[in-house]
């Protein structure tokens, strides 16, 4: 595999030649940028001799070649170890002030980051910022672990150690192709039923988990529609920048019913993963309702359509429907009920259940389900929503396979 190896100015560079050797024998094509300040700590002639490829720092070396652009293009996977925090916030503001910046850019490969800082650095909030926008990208961050640090204190802070970086960065590339040839539909995000010019009824949907199907499913070779309602800021940074995800946006409940009609009546499986408002206002005012226009306000609900049965009632041949239903349940016997009742009464192939709360599903990094179909409980996923995503699509598989037999 083509991968390069970035390489910036913390002391656990000297741990990245081991890491670059451990590829290099795996057999992999490496190819290391390091910054400029990285080869205060580790010089361009170690990473030269153990890539065995020429290194530089600058874009304005071998112009000719257009290395900048060419590295990341030709890169399979791109691994940033060890990130220092000012190279994460380079990486999160998009700088391109080095070839490693540049190649960042040009890159579409995974790219797979091992921050390494003191504790202090790792927990400010402009690092901790950087790295959630750089996950909401799609970046996977490995460690850092806790530990001893340079200079004899100890704490989160440590590269992670070479081997686990390693085995971590092969273990993001695609090697599953399993979903090339289906179209997929997938919705995701709340929506938002106007009340009058202002103001709306929502819900605390992130979009997180939908956004997350849409990409295992596209990384998985399937061609995915992703119907985005309101969602978390940067939530859509990675499935927006995937040449297999198309996105429509839409807001209310109406525009969602129709973009995901018009999705499935071209899709082999429609998963629909957004938080649908049951009610809308009756009547919506034109004008912004004032306080001083009346004593007290008594709005009148309606049910909105049921837009998981319509496409289940309109499914067509061979088609598989994945509903997601979020549940206020006190216990997981109450919610694998619930999650069995809903999903005969709404007469869906397989049924997503998450419990929600105050304090858990909505927003959150990580996720608990249980996949239930006709058959019960077919699959348990719990751990980051991309992992979720990934069981859901294998349990989806697994279910066409058991409906072909
Ligand atoms: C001895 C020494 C060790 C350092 N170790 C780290 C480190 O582990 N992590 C980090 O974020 N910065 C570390 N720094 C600070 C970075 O080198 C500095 O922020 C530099 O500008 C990073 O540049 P780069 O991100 O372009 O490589 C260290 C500096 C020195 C002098």
């Amino acid at each position: 595999m083509f991968i390069v190896v970035g390489v910036t100015g913390g002391i656990a560079a000297y741990k990245s030649v081991h890491l670059v050797r451990l590829l290099v024998t795996a057999g992999h094509d490496v190819h290391v940028i390091p910054t400029q300040d990285a080869l205060r700590f580790v010089g361009l002639t170690t990473w030269e001799a153990i890539s065995r490829h020429p290194v530089t720092t600058s874009v304005h070396d071998d112009v000719a070649e257009v290395r900048h652009v060419a590295l990341g293009r030709r890169a399979e996977l791109v691994i940033v170890a060890p990130a220092t925090a000012n190279s994460l916030a380079k990486m999160a503001a998009g700088l391109a002030d080095d070839l490693l910046g540049t190649t960042l850019l040009a890159t579409s490969a995974p790219v797979v980051v091992a921050p390494a800082m003191h504790s202090e650095m790792w927990a400010h909030p402009a690092t901790q910022a950087n790295i959630a926008t750089l996950r909401d990208r799609g970046v996977h961050i490995v460690g850092p672990a806790d530990g001893p640090l340079t200079g004899g204190d100890s704490g989160p802070g440590r590269m992670a150690e070479p081997e686990h970086i390693v085995a971590a960065a092969l273990a993001v590339v695609p090697e599953r192709d399993d979903l090339t040839g289906l179209r997929v539909a997938v919705s995701t995000g709340g929506t938002r039923e106007p009340i009058d010019p202002v103001r709306f009824l929502g819900n605390r949907s992130s979009g997180r988990q939908g956004a997350a199907v849409a990409l295992a499913a596209a990384d998985r070779g399937a061609a995915v529609t992703l119907v985005a309602a309101h969602v978390d800021d940067r939530v859509l940074d990675a499935a927006s920048r995937h040449p297999r995800v198309d996105i429509v946006r839409v807001s209310d409940v109406a525009q969602l019913q129709r973009a995901m009609a018009d999705a499935a009546a071209e899709a082999d499986v429609v998963i629909m993963a957004a938080a649908v408002s049951d009610f809308r206002v009756g009547t919506v005012s034109d004008e912004k309702l004032h306080k001083a226009d009346r004593d007290g306000l008594v709005l009148e609900l309606v049910e909105t359509p049921d837009i998981v049965a319509g496409l289940a009632a309109a499914r067509r041949p061979g088609q598989t429907i994945v509903a997601f239903a979020a549940e206020t349940a006190d216990t997981d016997e109450a919610l694998r009920r619930r999650a069995l009742d809903k999903r005969a009464r709404k007469g869906v192939d397989l049924l997503v259940a998450n419990r929600v709360g105050w304090h858990e599903g909505f927003g959150a990094a990580d996720n608990a389900v249980l996949v239930v179909s006709a058959r019960g409980v077919i699959a348990e996923a719990s751990g980051a929503k991309r992992e979720v995503a990934d069981a859901i699509l294998d349990a989806m598989l697994a279910a066409q396979a058991d409906a072909e037999r």
